[in-house]
């Protein structure tokens, strides 16, 4: 078991290297699922292969946001009934979605025939990705910090609430006291205009600033826009129904900015290492 999975982190390691990003906030409904899909949608209008990894639990799952018919998913990777290629849902403009697992499992308490199953799943994975987008679920349950933990790059969603702050404060402070994570990249979202969004950002940087020894960075000022709503509706992508809308234009931008942001050089660009942080036995909850 532990050769197999060392033989398949050994193959994975002359893999290219790839953008993790996962989007979280603490709070629910602060606009995960959404940046989550229409930044991978805005990617994969440039050109990248772009694959959501849903790991939000929540009931707005992006296969129901954009319509699509989900029949498997990461659980029956894990159990080793099928392949992740098998469970991939194709989406807008190509990106792929891996489907949540159900239940509420925490990656530290995966089997090691799972851990084995997850790593052999993705070592496997035929799709080509530049890009891999996890939309995490609400709060800060030991999945949240898992795939939080794994990535690159973090980006922490929040809007002008009072409780959207608080939370996002409370997963910055554990992943920075628990995890040794010190970079945060801060979206406003819902905003009146930028300068409210910067006035946010303030608002969590002087408490994270006040007593925590982290670095955050303002990344994207998203207006809050009816036509997100109503693409929703519509089971569409906003990028893709309403390309001119001010929330569309904020996300494009995020995502051509986002698609700068450099890929760590060994061994924190592969694809391997997202894995080996995901299930090392470090992960949360031991
Ligand atoms: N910029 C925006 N302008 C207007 N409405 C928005 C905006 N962003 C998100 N919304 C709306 O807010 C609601 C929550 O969005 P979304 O489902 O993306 O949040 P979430 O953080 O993924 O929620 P959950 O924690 O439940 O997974 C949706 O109805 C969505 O249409
Ligand atoms: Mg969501």
């Amino acid at each position: 078991m532990i050769d197999d999975q060392a033989s398949s982190l050994r193959k994975m390691k002359q893999s290219r290297l790839i953008k993790v990003i996962a989007v979280t906030g603490g709070k629910g409904g602060v606009g995960k699922t959404n940046i989550t899909l229409n930044t991978a949608i805005a990617m994969a209008k440039r050109g990248k292969r772009v694959m959501v990894l849903d790991a939000d639990l929540g009931l707005a799952n992006v296969d129901v946001m954009l319509g699509l018919r989900v029949e498997r998913n990461l659980s029956h990777v894990l159990s080793g009934e099928c392949t992740l290629d098998e469970i991939l849902v194709t989406g807008p403009h190509g990106i792929k979605i891996a489907p949540a697992t159900s239940g509420t499992q925490s990656m530290a308490e995966l089997t090691p025939t799972e851990h084995a199953g997850l790593i052999r799943a993705f070592s496997e994975l035929r799709s080509e990705i530049d890009v891999l987008i996890v939309d995490t679920a609400a709060g800060i349950s030991d999945m949240v910090l898992s795939f939080s933990r794994a990535s690159q790059d973090i980006m922490v969603v929040v809007c002008d609430e009072p409780t959207s702050l608080t939370d996002a404060y409370a997963l910055i402070k554990l992943l920075n006291r628990e995890h040794g994570v010190f970079r945060f990249k801060v979206v406003a979202n819902m905003v009146r205009d930028v300068r409210e969004g910067q006035e946010l950002f303030n608002k969590l940087s002087k408490v994270t600033g006040r007593f925590l020894d982290v670095a955050l960075e303002l990344v994207a000022t998203i207006p809050f826009d009816e036509n997100i709503r109503r693409a929703v509706r519509k089971q569409t992508a906003i990028v893709d129904a309403f390309p001119g809308s001010p929330a569309a234009l904020a996300i494009s931008q995020l995502a051509n900015n986002a698609l700068t942001w450099p890929i760590p050089a060994q061994p924190g660009g592969h694809l391997e290492f997202f894995l080996e942080q995901l299930v090392s036995e470090k992960a949360v909850g031991n």
